[in-house]
């Protein structure tokens, strides 16, 4: 493949404003403008793959009605091609005019959750038309495509000036934690893509939630950033009804025999989850000893949020924080921020299943090549 001097790109999002569904951009920043110019003159007139902010994580963009550009989305990430990516849309009447239709009406049950949650970080599936535009190398030749109106002004900005719908997965190599911050990026694709924007920390911190609502009861496919609980409050009476695809709660997962999973969202290091431990001093003192592990022998680092204790024997801890909002943001981050201090070990506090949590604890029994719940009878389970 071709080789990038991968240029960083700075955005203000801040001096992005816009008007109405319909309209451009109003950007008051000079340099935000020109490098917004530059990365949609690279979308819509090479087909190479470029990094931008998203309200969630740095998505890899690449224009969604194009098969070149969405090889060179794989290529980057190295990411196997069965699995379907997400068309970004910055309105509407984009999504209506470029990708559905003229006498296509998006299904009711929609309705409700768009008015709430668009532009922001929710996902829905739509069927494809025969005569669509969309590249097959999007959905992996599925008869629906996923798609989203990411809240972030970049990502909306990028969308709407090079008026291209845009596929785009996380800017992370794949199996790595997603990215949420610019040079995140930078550090798994430097070389392998011309450009990314850096428009700074994104707010949410973990991918958006995928709903299908083309099947009765409709189902949530993948956990983030909007939760189950809010899909049920505000979608209106079919959506009470959502059932959770079975890979999308932590738990399930914790039967499971340890380096035979599919990687996702892992450091270097070895991440061990702890679940039902309270202040997790007894179970991290239990599993370093049965193990043989300390300080002698292994680099070991702590992520905790609401009760987990610092543990003595532990030299580095970050904090997650105690809200799901907060735990959400700060989650990939903090991941990539201790194994860059090469460690062996992370050890991370889980939290309950509840709102953030669920979306949380979905990524985390993922990273996780063993748990050790607390609740199970002499700790550990995988
Ligand atoms: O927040 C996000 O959604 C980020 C940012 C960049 O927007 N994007 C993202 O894309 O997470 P990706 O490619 O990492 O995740 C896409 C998810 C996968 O779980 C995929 O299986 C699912 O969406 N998906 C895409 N198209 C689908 C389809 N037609 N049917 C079922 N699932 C689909
Ligand atoms: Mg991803």
């Amino acid at each position: 493949m071709s080789s990038f001097t991968t240029r960083i790109l700075n955005v203000r999002p801040e001096s992005i404003a816009f008007n109405s569904d319909n309209n451009l951009p109003i950007i008051s920043d000079q340099e935000t403008k020109d490098n917004l110019d530059i990365a949609a003159n690279e979308l819509t007139t090479t087909n190479n793959a470029i990094g931008f902010p998203t309200e969630t994580v740095y998505g890899l963009a690449g224009s969604a009605l194009s098969d070149e550009s969405v090889r060179s989305i794989y290529r980057a990430k190295n990411r196997p091609a069965d699995n379907p990516l997400i068309v970004h849309i910055s309105s509407i009447d984009q999504l209506k005019r470029k990708l559905l239709p003229s006498d296509y009406e998006i299904p009711e049950i929609y309705k409700p959750l768009i008015e709430k949650f668009w532009p922001g970080p929710l996902t829905i599936l739509l069927p494809i038309h025969p005569n669509s535009p969309i590249s097959s190398l999007v959905t992996a030749n599925q008869d629906t495509f996923a798609v989203r109106m990411p809240s972030h002004p970049v990502a909306r900005a990028l969308i709407a000036i090079s008026d291209t719908p845009i596929a785009a997965p996380s800017a992370n190599a794949s199996t790595r934690p997603s990215p949420t911050l610019a040079q995140h990026v930078y550090n798994d694709l430097q070389g392998r893509i011309p450009l990314i924007l850096d428009g700074g920390a994104c707010d949410v911190g973990v991918e958006s939630s995928v709903v299908d609502g083309l099947v009765d009861p409709p189902m949530l496919l993948r956990p983030g950033g909007v939760s189950v609980e809010e899909i049920k409050q505000f979608g209106g009476e079919k959506w009470k009804n959502i059932v959770l695809a079975k890979k999308t709660a932590g738990k399930l997962e914790a039967v499971r025999t340890p380096g035979m999973k599919y990687r996702h969202y892992s450091p270097n290091a070895k991440v061990v989850l702890f679940t039902n431990c309270k202040d997790g001093i007894n179970e991290i003192d239990q599993y370093l000893k049965k193990n043989d592990i300390g300080p002698q022998n292994k680099k070991i680092a702590l992520l905790k949020s609401r009760h987990f204790a610092s543990q003595p024997q532990i030299e580095i801890e970050r904090d997650l924080g105690s809200s799901g909002s907060d735990i959400s943001r700060n989650l990939f981050r903090l991941l990539r921020e201790v194994d860059e201090l090469n460690v062996d070990l992370i050890l991370v506090e889980g939290i309950d299943e509840s709102d953030e949590g669920l979306a949380v604890m979905n990524r985390l029994s993922k990273a996780a090549l063993e748990i050790v719940d607390g609740n199970v009878t002499n700790g550990v389970i995988a």
